[in-house]
């Protein structure tokens, strides 16, 4: 079958072909439809985040999948049923990070991820789990399923962080993200509960993802002629602040741009950055105004479920604007391109 790989010393995905998995006993083998591609399986392919399987010499990229499944084995799956694969696996044995079902909580060295860290990907004809790592979708989804998994570390983060302001009456009315996929899937969640939601970006108009932020409701902030802390609000803050692009520096200035009592969720991988900042007045700053920084990663089965009703919720024009490039395996290489039109782009195996 044919799969989509990054081999050790290479920085450019091809297609290989490798045998069609068979199910160990106690696995349900999944058909895939679509895989996404996101800001972190490029930083894979580069060598920045993840790594390969133990002692293999090419990793099957891809995290973000929806198939339908093809062998139930003795799972209550039944043929045909769509789902969603969660990322994160025990390295080996199970632990009791993944006994409590918490996978999302291990530390490094206690999960691999599946086409990140340690472990083969879904950018395959075929894939196999076990049933407990797989979530059922409507049938509906099957074009845009594999939003549900970027979507759903949208969702935990924000748990977490509304979670770290619960011990008062917060006053979560502003919100400010980044502009890339994840960034917008969030704008689009955000957009029901806070009452003015903005999202930051380097881009000059015309552009795909302004009018997406604009036709949410949400205000565009240009980074390159508005920092960070400078953001406008009447509110005199953020209340939230959800970091999605990655830029070291915006983990920190976001501290000044969070009003009091806020509480700033970080969820971009930078690659390494030494650089200067107040320390001292930050942390000051932190603590005389009851501010909070929390970092999130990952996700497991109930953001996911959570991730499918929001999904639902969604402005219908909203995932058709968001998935900009369907690619069959063949145009790996167009797939992987960063071009300023792509917003999310897809490997295409099947479709239901
Ligand atoms: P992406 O496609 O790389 O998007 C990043 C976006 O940030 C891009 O649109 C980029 O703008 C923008 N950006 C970068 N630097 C900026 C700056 N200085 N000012 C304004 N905008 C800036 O990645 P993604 O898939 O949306 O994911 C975002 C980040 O979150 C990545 O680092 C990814 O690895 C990480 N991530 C983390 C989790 C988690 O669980 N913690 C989950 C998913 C993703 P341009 O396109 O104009 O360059
Ligand atoms: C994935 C998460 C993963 C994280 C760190 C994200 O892009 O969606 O599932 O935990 O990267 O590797
Ligand atoms: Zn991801």
């Amino acid at each position: 079958m044919k799969a989509i790989a990054v081999h050790r010393g290479e920085t450019t995905p091809r297609v290989v072909d490798v045998p069609r998995p068979t199910p160990n006993v106690g696995e349900v083998l999944v058909r895939t439809l679509r895989v996404g591609i996101d800001g972190t399986d490029h930083e894979v392919i580069e060598g920045n985040h993840g790594g390969y399987p133990a002692g293999a010499d090419r990793q099957i990229l891809g995290h973000e999948a929806v198939g339908v499944v093809e062998d139930p084995g003795d799972s209550a799956f039944a043929e045909g049923d769509l789902v969603v694969p969660t990322v994160r696996r025990p390295p080996g044995d199970s632990n009791p990070y993944f006994e409590r079902g918490e996978p999302d909580m291990a530390p490094d060295g206690m999960y691999v991820e599946r086409g990140i860290a340690g472990a083969d990907g879904y950018m395959a004809a075929y894939f196999t789990s076990p049933p407990e790592f797989l979530v059922r979708v409507p049938d509906s989804f099957a074009a845009f399923g594999f939003l549900v998994e970027p979507l759903s570390n949208a969702e935990k983060a924000l748990e977490h962080a509304v979670s770290a302001r619960s011990a008062f009456d917060w006053q979560s009315e502003s919100a400010l993200l980044g502009n890339g996929p994840l960034g917008l899937l969030t704008v689009a969640l955000l957009q029901n509960s806070f009452d003015r939601v903005y999202c930051l970006g380097r881009r000059d108009r015309p552009d795909a993802t302004i009018d997406i932020i604009e036709k949410l409701g949400a205000t565009y902030v240009d980074s390159r002629e508005t920092p960070v802390p400078a953001v406008p609000d009447a509110h005199e803050g953020m209340d939230f602040v959800f970091e999605a692009t990655g830029y070291a520096k915006h983990a920190f200035e976001c501290i000044d741009a969070l009003a009091p009592n806020g509480v700033a969720a970080l969820l971009g991988i930078p690659e390494n950055w030494t650089f200067e900042l107040d320390g001292g007045r930050l942390h000051r700053e932190i603590v005389l105004q009851n501010k909070a920084l929390i970092g999130s990663v990952n996700s497991h089965v109930p953001h996911f479920e959570a991730a499918a009703d929001s999904l639902v919720s969604f402005p219908d024009w909203f995932v058709d604007a968001l998935i900009t490039d369907v690619n069959p395996p063949e145009q790996v290489a167009r797939a992987f391109e960063r071009r300023d039109e792509t917003i999310k782009s897809v490997v295409e195996f099947a479709t239901k």
